[in-house]
């Protein structure tokens, strides 16, 4: 079965029972925290965005939809997975084999109450390709061939309890000659709905999002 095959393929997947199974589920997590609508999406997605974040020491956490964590274990730049719930016997996603444009945001800045900030870009990369593996299969996982228009940014919640949301995106054709956002645009008042407008990223396939806090303001 499909989780059994991740975890032979992919040693990074140790905490599977916290991985997403579900599309309908994660869609309605979306839906219950006011994602949508915040962020000003159609989020109706058709595969799994699985995001991991390796820690520098013990093991990687899988982030299933909704998670909270402490912002310690979120240092490192995440790695990430795209998968079809749906075709288990598929050893690919089914979404084409790429190349994917992942996006992370903070819709909830400086304060879930106060979002003058928001959104903040904190992750920004495409060129997005399942791992090639031994013969000519592909891993759910994915690795990127071209530098992030936004490297990874840890999350740093002044306060309240932010929501940081990760979307992908089918890459559309001349993405990377895009304009509109660089190694050097600032990251507050970015905007996904917009930016995906812009450069015809469309709907997102696939999200997830992680939950963290601010303990000394809450
Ligand atoms: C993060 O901080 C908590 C205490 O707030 C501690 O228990 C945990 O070990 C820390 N984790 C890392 C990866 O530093
Ligand atoms: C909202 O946050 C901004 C940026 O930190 C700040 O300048 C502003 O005073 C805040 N507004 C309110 C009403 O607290
Ligand atoms: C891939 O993205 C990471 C951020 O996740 C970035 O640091 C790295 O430069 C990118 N890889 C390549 C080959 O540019
Ligand atoms: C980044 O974008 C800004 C604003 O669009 C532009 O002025 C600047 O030249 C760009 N920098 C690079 C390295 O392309």
């Amino acid at each position: 079965m499909r989780l059994t095959r991740l975890f032979t393929l992919a040693p990074l997947f140790w905490r599977i029972s916290a991985q997403d199974v579900s599309v309908a589920a994660v869609k309605q997590a979306f839906i219950d925290a006011d994602i949508p609508s915040d962020l000003k999406i159609n989020f109706d997605p058709s595969f799994l965005l699985e995001v991991i974040l390796p820690q520098s020491s013990g093991h990687p956490i899988l982030v299933h939809t909704g998670i909270q964590l402490p912002r310690n274990e979120t240092a490192t730049p995440p790695v990430f997975g795209l998968f079809d719930p749906f075709d288990p016997a598929n050893p690919s996603i089914n979404a084409g084999q790429g190349p994917f444009v992942i996006a992370a945001v903070d819709p909830d800045a400086p304060t879930p109450t106060n979002t003058s900030n928001a959104q903040v870009r904190h992750f920004l990369g495409g060129d997005f390709f399942p791992r090639k593996l031994a013969g000519s299969s592909l891993s759910p996982l994915l690795s990127n061939t071209t530098a992030a228009l936004s490297e990874w940014k840890q999350p740093t919640p002044t306060g309240g309890n932010h929501r940081y949301v990760f979307l992908a995106f089918n890459q559309p054709v001349g993405f990377n000659q895009q304009q509109f956002i660089n190694a050097t645009t600032p990251i507050m008042h970015f905007d996904i709905a917009t930016f995906a407008q812009e450069v015809g990223l469309g709907n997102p396939i696939a999200g997830t999002f992680m939950m963290v806090a601010n303990p000394d303001n809450p």
